[in-house]
C-alpha cells in the first residue's frame, strides 16, 4: 500500500511516499530555519506563508523523486494536530484537495504518534507493545504504546517542554535558533559536573518531568556573572545542563520500564537526536537487559516519512477523514477517532 503523506506542524514543510508503513519511496524536506533564526524561534505567521509557498513543489517532487502518479497511490495521510494552527491547516487542506481530486482516501495523523512511527522505518521487526519516551520541542511525555494506534501518558511534563528548555537555556548563552543542537555540540568536552544544577522531581508523580527551574537556574547564573563582569565557561555550563535534563528523562523513563514491566524502550521526537540521551538510555537498557531503538538522526526532526508509516496503521486501523476533517493545535496522544 502507497500512502503521500504531508507534515506542516511547525517549521518544515515536508512530503514522502512510503510503502505498507515501513519502506520511504521518497521524502523531501523544505526547512524554514534560517528565516525563524532571525528572530529567535518559530513566528507563526511566517511559518503559515512559507508552507503556503512551498507545500505544492514538495509535493510534487516527492512524487516525482518516487516516479509514481496520483494513479500509483492508496491513500493520503497528514499531520492534522498538534501543532501551529495556521501551519497546520495548510498541509490539512492540501490534502483534503488532492483527496477530493484523486478520490483517494484521507487519513489523519497526530503529529507525536508521527516522532513513534519513524522507528518502525528504521526498525522493520519493531512492534508494539513498547514504552516510548517522545521528546520534542513543545512536548516531554513517557507513553505505553500499547498497539498502533493505542496509546496511554503515564509520564509528562509539568512546564517546560524537553527540546523548550534546551532551546532556552541556548539562547540564554547565545547561541542561535534552534538551540537544542547548538548546545549538545558545544557540551561534548566540556565538564558535566562543574555547576550543580537542580534535578527536580514532581511529588507524588514519579514520571512526570518539570525543566522550567532548571532553565531559570542556567539564564540567574548567566545574569550573576555578567553582573559581576565575569563570563562562565560555556563548554561546562552546556555539559552540565545537558547532563542533568537526559539524566531527569532517562530516570524517570528507566523507572517507569521497570515498574510496568517492558522490555523495549523507544526514543521519539526531535530531542532523540541529543547524543548525550541516546548514550545514556543505551547504557540504562544494556543494564537492565532492554532492547532500545532510536530513529535515526535524519527521522529525529520533523518530516513525512514518519507521517507516512503512522498513516499506514492509523489508515489499517480504519481511521479515515471525511472532507470536513480539521486541524487542531492540541490534542492528546490517546485520542481515538
Ligand atoms: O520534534 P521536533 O523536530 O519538533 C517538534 O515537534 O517540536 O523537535 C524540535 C526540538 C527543538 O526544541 C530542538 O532544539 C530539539 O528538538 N533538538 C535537540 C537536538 N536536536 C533537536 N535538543 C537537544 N539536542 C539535540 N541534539
Ligand atoms: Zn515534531
Amino acid at each position: 500500500m502507497k500512502i503521500l503523506s504531508i507534515e506542516s506542524s511547525c517549521d518544515e514543510t515536508a512530503a514522502a511516499v512510503t510503502e505498507n508503513g515501513r519502506t520511504v519511496l521518497s521524502s523531501v524536506v523544505a526547512t524554514q530555519v534560517e528565516e525563524h533564526k532571525l528572530y529567535g524561534g518559530v513566528v507563526p505567521e511566517i511559518a503559515s506563508r512559507r508552507h503556503c509557498e512551498s507545500i505544492n513543489g514538495v509535493v510534487s517532487e516527492a512524487l516525482e523523486r518516487a516516479d509514481l502518479s496520483f494513479n500509483d497511490l492508496d491513500a493520503i495521510a497528514v499531520t492534522h494536530a498538534p501543532g501551529l494552527i495556521g501551519a497546520l491547516l495548510v498541509g490539512v487542506n492540501f490534502a483534503k484537495g488532492l483527496s477530493l481530486s484523486t478520490g483517494l482516501p484521507l487519513v489523519p495523523v497526530h503529529h507525536l504518534r508521527s516522532h513513534i512511527a519513524s522507528n518502525y522505518i528504521a526498525f522493520p521487526e519493531l512492534e508494539p507493545p513498547f514504552l516510548c519516551l517522545v521528546v520534542s520541542g513543545g512536548h516531554s511525555h513517557i507513553v505505553e504504546v500499547k498497539g498502533y494506534t493505542d496509546m496511554k501518558i503515564i509520564g509528562r511534563t509539568r512546564d517546560d517542554a524537553a527540546g523548550e528548555a534546551f532551546d532556552k537555556a541556548a539562547r540564554a548563552m547565545g547561541m542561535p535558533y534552534p538551540g537544542g543542537v547548538h548546545l549538545d555540540k558545544t557540551a561534548e568536552g566540556g565538564d558535566p559536573d562543574s555547576f550543580k544544577l537542580p534535578h527536580p522531581r514532581v511529588d507524588g508523580s514519579p514520571y512526570d518531568f518539570s525543566f522550567s527551574g532548571l532553565k531559570t537556574a542556567i539564564i540567574n547564573l548567566i545574569h550573576n556573572a555578567s553582573q559581576r563582569g565575569t563570563e562562565l565557561p560555556i563548554k561546562d555550563l552546556s555539559a552540565s545542563f545537558r547532563k542533568a535534563v537526559t539524566d531527569c528523562l532517562t530516570e524517570n523513563f528507566m523507572k517507569a520500564a521497570e515498574n510496568l514491566g517492558y522490555n523495549k524502550a523507544v526514543l521519539a521526537g526531535g530531542v532523540s537526536a541529543n547524543s548525550l540521551l541516546r548514550k545514556r538510555v543505551a547504557e540504562e537498557c544494556e543494564k537492565r537487559n532492554m532492547k532500545y531503538y532510536f530513529p535515526p538522526l535524519e527521522l529525529c526532526g520533523d518530516n513525512a516519512a514518519m507521517v507516512g508509516a503512522q498513516g499506514y496503521y492509523e489508515y489499517l486501523a480504519g481511521h479515515i477523514a471525511s472532507t470536513d476533517l480539521n486541524a487542531k493545535p492540541t490534542m492528546s496522544i490517546e485520542y481515538n477517532p
